[in-house]
């Protein structure tokens, strides 16, 4: 079954194996930066399938190495920021122990079960065929809701409307891969449907997503996470306050790095940090929509 269903996802919805994966072979490690017993489960009962697979991203991960250059430290980078945004959630429901969670692009995020306090109330959304991988593993609860949509057909925010409760919205790996247009739109709907939100983001470089736009890169980036060819960066910031500047209202409160944690599990790279645009080639950023 899972078989027939991760055959059916497009190239996008695929890269949500890489997180999944990280987060299930970085909670076996020593000292782990996060435990998650439910993607280690999902992984087993994947790598059954992907152990009779083709796919080279399959098996490179049965191998538990996707990045062949990074070797392990893409799963230390993926739980490094997995960590980071289960940090924004557990903040935001100490402040706002009735408020309401939203994972866009969630993928088979095992946020739920990692932060779940009994009183929390998340809801998942996917595209359709993703959700439907997701139902293989999860019960939808009177707490735990998925919604089977684009992010962009904002027609989902019907489910969540009306509830009266603060809203954080988290989008972990996804804004990168929209079109400006569709991140602006969105960001702008949240922001009128639901006054006094926050969303946590993870935001690419405009820089490395113009980079990866040139034919050779994105062969090479393609190539490298052995992604399928639909799979390209589309949007990027300079900075943070960047999206502040799309409308009144839009507030940048902090923001984080994968470097701000001074991991020593990032050995060698925490060198990177040091320069402001590796930095911030990829990082998260934190806004109140009022
Ligand atoms: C890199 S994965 C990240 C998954 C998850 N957030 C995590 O960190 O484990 C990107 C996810 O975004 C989803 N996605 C991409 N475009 C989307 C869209 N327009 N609407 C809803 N989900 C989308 C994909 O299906 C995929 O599950």
């Amino acid at each position: 079954m899972a078989e027939e269903l991760i055959n059916k996802i497009t190239d996008i919805s695929e890269t949500l194996l890489i997180p999944l994966y990280a987060r299930a072979i970085e909670s076996q490690t020593e000292k782990p930066i996060l435990i998650d017993k439910k993607a280690v489960e999902i992984t087993q009962e994947l790598n059954k399938f992907f152990l009779k697979s083709d796919s080279k991203l399959h098996k490179a991960l049965l191998k538990g190495q996707v990045r062949r250059r990074l070797r392990k430290k893409l799963n230390v980078t993926l739980a490094l920021r997995t960590r980071k945004f289960d940090r924004y959630c557990i903040d935001f429901l100490d402040k706002n122990p009735d408020g309401i969670l939203v994972e866009l692009g969630c993928g088979l995020s095992t946020r739920f079960p990692r932060i779940d306090n009994n009183t929390l109330t998340l809801y998942d959304l996917d595209f359709p065929e993703v959700i439907d991988i997701k139902q293989l593993f999860f019960k939808e609860t009177d707490r735990y809701h998925f919604i089977r949509s684009s992010v962009v057909d904002f027609k989902w925010m019907e489910h969540i409307r009306n509830q009266n409760k603060k809203i954080l919205f988290i989008a972990e790996g996804l804004f990168m891969y929209l079109h400006e247009d569709d991140v602006k739109n969105l960001i702008l709907t949240l922001q009128k449907n639901f006054p006094g939100c926050e969303l946590v983001c993870e935001v690419s470089n405009v820089y490395v997503v113009k980079l990866l736009k040139r034919k050779i890169w994105k062969k090479k980036f393609q190539r490298d996470y052995h992604f399928g060819k639909d799979v390209t960066l589309q949007f990027g910031i300079k900075d943070g306050k960047d999206i502040e500047k799309w409308n009144e209202g839009i507030t940048f409160l902090d923001e984080w790095t994968f470097f701000d944690d001074t991991e020593n599990k990032l050995g060698w790279m925490n060198f990177l940090g040091r320069f402001e645009k590796m930095k911030k080639a990829q990082w998260v950023v934190h806004y109140q929509l009022n």
